[in-house]
């Protein structure tokens, strides 16, 4: 498989905000969400967001084949015990050959690496095929909260660090060979 995943620059914000609108496209159909009624759904993301993000220091990790990103996901650390995983995102074209679960394992390689306990992602709580993959990928089901200006309960998902090696991305599809087993 000629992929890999890199952490991405300013420059690539453009191709970032486009690939997280069309991944995130079908879910806000399906679950209604519009710019009116969840405007900070990623399904609206622009190059603004992408930027403002990497200003205070989240790190994008983008998935490529054949150099081309089909798929990203943004990482942060939030105080020294958890880090977020966000705007998760694989183009419609490339899901399930198990890209998503690399980014998400890239994600997870660089908080074993940063020493934090857990990483916590919120999702759509009625999202329920969603909810059971990150369960299969290690991550354990947390509470679920209403938001203000969010018209869906956030489920949180975590996953903590340290309780096995299985999560380790397989070497194609990783940074570099000392991400593995950290
Ligand atoms: C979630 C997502 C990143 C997974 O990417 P992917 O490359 O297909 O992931 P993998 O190939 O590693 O795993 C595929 C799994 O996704 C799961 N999945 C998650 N959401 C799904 C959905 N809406 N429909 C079907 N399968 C879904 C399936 O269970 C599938 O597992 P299976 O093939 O073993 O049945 C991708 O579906 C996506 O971009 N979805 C839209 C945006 C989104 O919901 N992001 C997550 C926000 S927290």
């Amino acid at each position: 498989m000629s992929s890999r995943i890199r952490i991405c620059t300013k420059e690539d914000s453009r191709v970032l905000a486009e690939t997280i609108r069309k991944s995130f496209r079908d879910i806000a159909e399906r679950f209604g969400l519009t710019q009116e009624n969840a405007p900070r759904h990623p399904s609206n993301c622009t190059m603004d967001w992408i930027r403002k993000d990497m200003e205070r220091g989240v790190t994008y990790f983008a998935i490529e084949n054949k150099n081309h990103i089909i798929g990203c996901v943004a990482f942060e650390r939030a105080n020294s015990e958890v880090c977020y995983l966000e705007r998760l995102a694989v183009l419609p074209g490339y899901r399930r050959r198990g890209f998503g679960k690399a980014l998400v394992e890239r994600a997870v390689s660089e908080a074993k690496h940063l020493g934090v306990n857990y990483v916590s992602i919120g999702i759509i709580a009625e999202h329920t095929e969603l909810k059971d993959w990150y369960k299969r990928l290690g991550f354990v089901e947390g509470e679920s909260k209403e938001f203000p200006l969010l018209p869906f309960c956030v489920t949180v998902m975590s996953y903590e660090i340290g309780k096995s090696c299985q999560q380790c991305a397989p070497p194609d599809v990783v940074e570099r060979v000392s991400d593995l087993c950290r």
